[in-house]
């Protein structure tokens, strides 16, 4: 058959693949070091194991190794058969997959190593952040190629979500990265002081705006559609969601750095957009539920439509709770807390998680010949399994947040405080070890799927080669 007839869908099989096997990697990781936090000597004295190395370790094989490789598989299918054309250039297609691998085993070796630049989320070190801009710009080349040969007028919804996902992540890398070597393996970053923390928190927050969730919604934007059978609730929503959403993004950041030498007024600018973030966050979130409107009852028999629903309300949950503890006040008291922790995951795992892993559900078995996947029952379960483990991990991580907030400022008559660091630390224990067992519920979620895909590809009908049809 005419190349120029068919999809590419050789590299989205192997992104799909690897963010199977860096979800279950990274996951494991985060449970490890969950279960460090309760049993300290879970590092054996080993130096690579230790608390401080294996948790970069973690949010960078979660985020960039399984976010990042569902992020590329997805948007590589969506593109193709939105724009009915192939993807642009095979050749780098191939190298943003080889690439991105490469920079994933750098980082799982440098990381334990203790080699970083101490930046969180940006912690690797200037020769692999190099290589990343490399990938990353080869990504944009083959993303724009492909809406460029487009055989349609219209660009569809999802891939504008993409395109800022891409375009933004490229910059955020490229101004926070900016360093002067000292030698292969070190590095000062070019800002000092309170310029480099806002700079990293610029980057920080729209990591969170533009990884971990533009992108995911360009996800939502295509699956939930074509999971449900149904058009997109409302089309123009989608176009205010975006624009709103990716122009409002941008001043957030400084919520981090509240109560810091950071200018009072910029730490308010930052709690007022944060504040505002809740109505296109929203807006995005309703137009996705919406979308099921006279499809509900298909929930009854699709687990996969379930983890997208899922999905959505738990990126709900985490926008309404983002903008409250970006209050000043709120935020003294979440700040340095397990809260934090808490909504970090309602949205890594309830949202990031949770939508991936119903798109892939989606994707398997269309892109390994076969009509469904291996086993519906074993994605219930997932899904049943996923989601206990979720509200397990998170509302013990509310409830020790709040506690540890409220030990720290309570304060006796005297103007003493009323409770040690200690004391609060063998308080939240117990909770620990309850975000253990729901870490350790979604991990085995995990295994599950990874059972379930490979019944399915080993049983797949080898036809390989998709012909191009509309989206
Ligand atoms: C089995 C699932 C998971 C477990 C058990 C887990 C566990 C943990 C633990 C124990 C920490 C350190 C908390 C602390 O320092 O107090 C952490 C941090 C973090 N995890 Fe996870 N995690 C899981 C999945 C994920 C996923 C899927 C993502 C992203 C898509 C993610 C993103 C993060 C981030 C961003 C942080 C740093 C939070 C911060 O600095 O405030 N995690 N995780
Ligand atoms: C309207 C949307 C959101 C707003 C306004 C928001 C706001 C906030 C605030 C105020 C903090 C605490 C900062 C601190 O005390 O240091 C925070 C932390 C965090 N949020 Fe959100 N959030 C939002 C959505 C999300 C979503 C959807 C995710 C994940 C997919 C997420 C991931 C994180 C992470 C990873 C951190 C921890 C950063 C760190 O200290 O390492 N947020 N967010």
């Amino acid at each position: 058959m005419d190349r120029a007839q068919t999809y590419n869908d050789t590299v989205v099989r192997q992104f799909t693949i690897m963010t199977l096997v860096w979800g279950v990697v990274g996951m494991l990781v985060g449970v490890i070091i969950a279960a460090q936090l309760l049993w300290p000597a879970l590092n054996f004295d080993i130096p690579w194991l230790t608390y401080g190395r294996l948790r970069p370790l973690h949010t960078n094989a979660v985020i960039f190794a399984f976010g990042g490789c569902a992020l590329f598989a997805t948007s590589y299918y969506i593109v193709q058969r939105t724009c009915h054309t192939r993807l642009f250039g095979d050749g780098l297609a191939a190298f943003t997959f080889w690439g991105w691998q490469v920079v994933i085993v750098l980082a799982a070796i440098t990381l334990p190593l203790g080699l970083t630049q101490g930046k969180e989320y940006a912690e690797l070190i200037w020769p692999i952040d190099i290589l990343i801009a490399v990938v990353w710009v080869s990504y944009a080349v083959v993303f724009f190629g492909t809406i460029a040969m487009r055989r349609v007028k219209h660009i569809y919804v999802a891939n504008w979500f993409f395109a800022a996902f891409i375009i933004t992540v490229a910059v955020l890398h490229i101004v926070n990265s900016l360093a002067l070597p000292t030698g292969f393996l070190h590095s000062y970053p070019v800002y000092a002081g309170v310029v480099d923390a806002m700079v990293q928190w610029w980057y920080g927050h729209n990591a969170v705006g533009f990884f971990l969730t533009a992108g995911f919604l360009g996800m939502m934007y295509y699956f939930v559609p074509k999971q449900a059978g149904r058009p997109v609730f409302s089309y123009r929503l989608s176009v205010v969601h975006f624009w709103a959403l990716i122009s409002i993004y941008m001043w957030a950041g400084p919520h981090h750095l509240h109560y810091t030498t950071l200018p009072d007024w910029a730490q308010s600018l930052g709690m007022m957009f944060s504040l505002i973030l809740l109505a296109p966050s929203w807006g995005g979130m309703i137009n996705g539920i919406m979308t099921l409107s006279g499809a509900w009852h298909k929930l009854r028999t699709d687990p996969i439509l379930k983890f997208l629903v899922v999905s959505l309300s738990f990126y709900g949950m985490s926008t309404f709770e983002g903008p409250m503890m970006s209050i000043k006040t709120v935020n003294s008291l979440s700040h340095y807390t397990d809260w934090t922790i808490g909504h970090v995951h309602s949205g890594a795992l309830g949202w990031v998680a949770m939508i991936s892993i119903g798109c892939i559900y989606a994707l398997v078995p269309k892109l390994f010949g076969r009509e469904k996947m291996h086993s519906i029952k074993l994605i219930d379960w997932h899904f049943w399994v996923a989601t206990v483990g979720v509200v397990l991990y998170i509302a013990s991580m509310w409830i020790a947040g709040v506690m540890q907030g409220l030990m720290w400022r309570a304060i006796n008559d005297d103007g003493t405080l009323t409770y040690t660091f200690v004391e609060s630390l063998n308080a939240t224990y117990p909770y620990y070890a309850v975000r253990l067992l729901g870490g350790l519920l979604f991990l085995s979620g995990m295994l599950i799927m990874v059972y379930n895909v490979w019944r399915t590809v080993k049983g797949g009908v080898a036809e390989r080669t998709a012909v191009m049809q509309p989206a």
